[in-house]
Formats: structure tokens, sequence, C-alpha cells
């Protein structure tokens, strides 16, 4: 972190000391009176090393001051200096101040009230917040995307809206894009699933991930991605494809057994999954010791992903018997599988209510929208937030929120596949690495 704490700037701030040209005339006035006290005490030849000495000196300070006052110019703070005088985001008042000479009053406009913004610039980030003071200004605070990232020269990344303030975070390090296949990007961090450069979380925390997306927008790429980080976790993989496409193909070649497409199969893979995880519960948390325990803090155990592609597809051919069967395994694996390390990651190309119930839709901690989702589709799986959606372009680009890191989605772009990547080469190689991961 470059600086961890906000700096304020309101019409009233005022320009550091060193920035002003006063600050200059101070310090040269400094050197030519120390100048004058040693030539005072010296004779010939030091004299005109000391007048050498002044000039390189006199220099020195002036190009230091310039530099620093053209990198003022251009620091957060005189930009948003500027910028609240360039939109007249502060209030004034005529006063009467004195008389003029006809004994007459003498008004003058004074500034009596400012918008205040707080900033703060970080490793990879800027942050801009608008105060709301319950004044004229605290209704626009919210209204300064297009201002403040035309000020900076910055697309904004993320907002928050609080109520007390509306936070704009801009980036100063572009989130890259992975590419699989470049390893210096795919980390093999232990526990760390890795989205972008910047996006990633711990697998189960937060827990389960819901993919959603219109055709072709890349979900099944990118879950095949996801499957890839978590076998390198040495994780357990179980596979429930209804359309028994790629995803079940991967499945059969990793864990054969557990892949599943049909309805009946699906059935019996969760059901397997949901006694796998009362076994889990019945062994780690007996006792009084393992209160506020997870998995995690067990040797020997190994996270359980369930894939689940394309549910709704599963819902309109399922019976109805079956589908009550698959909805109350899948309900109780999303509520409490993450203690017991079991990990739910699901597909589906519309978040509809009457497919995913609201309150398990909520218990997903990561929701990935893929390509140019319709608004009530966006708002059924990231809820109401107060955002405008740049126009998706990239395949596999879309949104994403985390549990416990954004307070609003964040544009995305999912890890690339080249078309001479080997996905089955890959799986086999970690297969070999990691024996376990596979029975
Ligand atoms: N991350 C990616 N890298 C490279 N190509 C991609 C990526 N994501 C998607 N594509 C391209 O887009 C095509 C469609 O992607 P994908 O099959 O993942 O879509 P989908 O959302 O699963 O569609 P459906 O709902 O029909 O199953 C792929 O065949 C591939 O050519
Ligand atoms: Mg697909």
């Amino acid at each position: 972190m470059r600086g961890n704490d906000f700096v304020q700037v309101s019409y009233f701030s005022k320009i550091p000391f060193r920035y002003r040209l006063s600050s200059l005339l101070f310090s040269i006035c400094l050197l030519v009176l120390i100048t004058i006290f040693l030539d005072s005490l010296l004779t010939g030849g030091l004299q005109t090393l000391l007048l050498l000495l002044f000039f390189f000196a006199l220099v020195q300070i002036i190009k230091k001051w310039i530099v620093s006052k053209r990198e003022f110019n251009l620091s957060p703070f005189n930009k948003l200096k500027r910028f609240i005088s360039a939109n007249k985001l502060y209030e004034e008042e005529t006063r009467e101040v004195g008389a003029n000479q006809n004994g007459n009053p003498r008004r003058e406009k004074i500034v009596v009230n400012s918008a205040y913004f707080l900033y703060m610039v970080t490793d990879d980030e800027l942050i801009i917040r608008a105060w709301k003071k319950a004044d004229k200004f605290s209704d626009k605070a919210n209204s300064y995307d297009t201002l403040l990232s035309a000020l900076f020269g910055l697309e904004l990344y993320k907002k928050y809206d609080d109520i007390q303030y509306c936070d704009y975070v801009f980036e100063l390090v572009n989130d890259q894009r992975i590419v699989l296949g470049n390893e210096s990007l795919t980390l093999l961090n232990s526990d760390v699933i890795q989205l972008t450069s910047k996006i990633k979380w711990e697998l189960g925390k937060p827990p389960h991930a819901l993919i959603v997306g219109g055709t072709g927008s890349g979900k099944t790429y990118l879950v095949n991605t996801l499957i890839l980080d978590y076998l390198r976790k040495g994780a357990e993989l179980f596979v429930a494809d209804p359309k028994s496409a790629d995803l079940a193909l991967i499945g059969r070649l990793v864990n054969k057994e557990h892949t599943a497409t049909t309805e009946n199969e699906i059935a019996k893979l969760l059901r397997e999954a949901s006694d796998e995880m009362e076994k889990r519960y019945r062994k780690l948390f007996t006792d009084e010791n393992s209160f506020g325990k997870t998995w995690k803090d067990f040797s020997g155990m190994k996270p359980l992903v369930v894939v689940i592609d394309e549910y709704a597809a599963l819902s309109s051919v399922s019976s109805p018997k079956t589908l009550k069967e698959i909805n109350s395994y899948l309900t109780s694996l999303i509520l409490k599988g993450r203690q017991s390390g079991i990990e739910i990651c699901m597909i589906m190309q519309r978040p509809d209510a009457n497919i995913l119930a609201g309150n398990l839709r909520d218990q997903f901690g990561v929701r990935i929208g893929l390509g140019n989702m319709t608004d009530e589709g966006r708002k059924m799986l990231f809820g109401s937030v107060d955002m405008k959606y740049k126009s998706v372009n990239e395949i596999g680009g879309g949104f994403v929120m985390i549990d416990g890191q954004h307070n609003a989605p964040v544009y995305f772009e999912s890890p690339l596949v080249p078309k001479d990547f080997d996905f089955i080469e890959e799986l086999r190689k970690i297969r070999d690495k990691n024996p376990d991961s596979t029975p």
C-alpha cells in the first residue's frame, strides 16, 4: 500500500505550503541569508567557491520545486479541488463586508459550504469517496461516474453507494485475463481459485459458485477451467451434465463413477454427495472440540466439488418425483456443504426463481453472469445494485460478485482457452502430479 488513509478535499482545502510559490521564495531567501552569513566568514578563493555553491543550490531548489509542483498538479488532491470549482460544487452567500467610500454597504460573495471528497491511493486502486453530508450535494454524490472517469482518465471499476458516502474505485493496474497454458498467471497457490490476475477466492470461502449466461456465453468453458483449478487443489469431482456434453466427457475421464447424465443418475449422484456430507458431519463435528471448525481444520480431508451443468434443463426433463428428490439433496448440500468441504458449482442459463429458489440462490458466495444478460436476469443473479453494466464484447467476459469482496458486480474475463490448449492432456498432467485427486 502506498498509503491507507483517506485525504480530504473540499473547496476550503488549502494547497500544501510546499507546493506554493511562497515556499519557493522562502527557500531562496533562506539560501541567500545563509550564503551572506557564510560569505562574511570566508575570504578570497573560498568566496568564489561559495558563490558557485550558491548557484548550484539555487538551481536545485528551483528544479525540485518545479518537479514537485508538476506532480502536485496531477495529484488527485489538485484534480478534485479543480473539479469542485469547475462544477460549482460549493454554496455561496452574499454578505455585507463593511462600507464603500460613499457609505453604502459593500457586498461580497462568500463560499459557505462545499461538497466534500476523500481519496486514497493504494498499490493498484484509486478510491474516491463522495461524502453525503445531508446537504444539497448529497443527492449528487452517487452521480459522478462519468465526470470522475473523465477527470482521472480512468474507467470506473467498482462503485459502492452507502448511506453516508459513495465510493468510486478506479483501477491503476489493469486486471489481466489468464491465458491457459501461461503458467505465470495460473497460480498454483494452495487454496486459491484464480479467475483473473486480480479476482480470486479461497476454495470454500465463500462457498459455492453460480454461473449464469445465455447460450454460447462461455459457461462450460469457464467451468472447465475452474475444474482444472479444483483438481489442482486435490479436490474430488462429481459431475452432473444433463446435456451429456463436454462436461460429462471430462467427468468420465476424471471420475467415471461419479459422472451422471440421466435424471436418475443425477439423483443418485447427489444422494451420494449428500451421504458423504452426512458422513463427514458425523466424523468431524460430534464433540464440543469441533465447535466452529470446518473441514480444513482436520487433516486428510479433501474438498468435494459437485459441478452441475444446465440445471434448468434438468428440471424440465425430470419426472416430478425425481426432481423433488434432486432438489432436496441439492438444498441440503447447498445449505450444509460448506463446513464439510463440499462445494457446489452450478450452471444455469437464467437464475429463475421457480427453478432455483431465492433463498438457495443467495447461498452462492461466488456469482458470475456471463455475456450481455438482460437487466432482469442480472437483477435475479446479483440483486438490485445501482450500477451501469458496460456491454460485454469479449467471449467469456461478464460480471462477478464475490461475497465479502464485492459490494457490486465487477467486470471480468474468464480465463482464455487458446485453440491449441489440450484440456485432456492438462487433466492427465494434474492426475499424474496429484494421483489422490481422482480415484
Ligand atoms: N474462455 C474462453 N476461451 C476461449 N473460447 C471461449 C471461451 N469461452 C467461450 N469460448 C468460445 O465460445 C464457445 C461457447 O462457449 P461455451 O460452450 O462455454 O458456452 P455455454 O455458455 O456453455 O453455452 P451453452 O449454454 O449452449 O452450453 C466455445 O465453443 C468457444 O469457442
Ligand atoms: Mg454449456
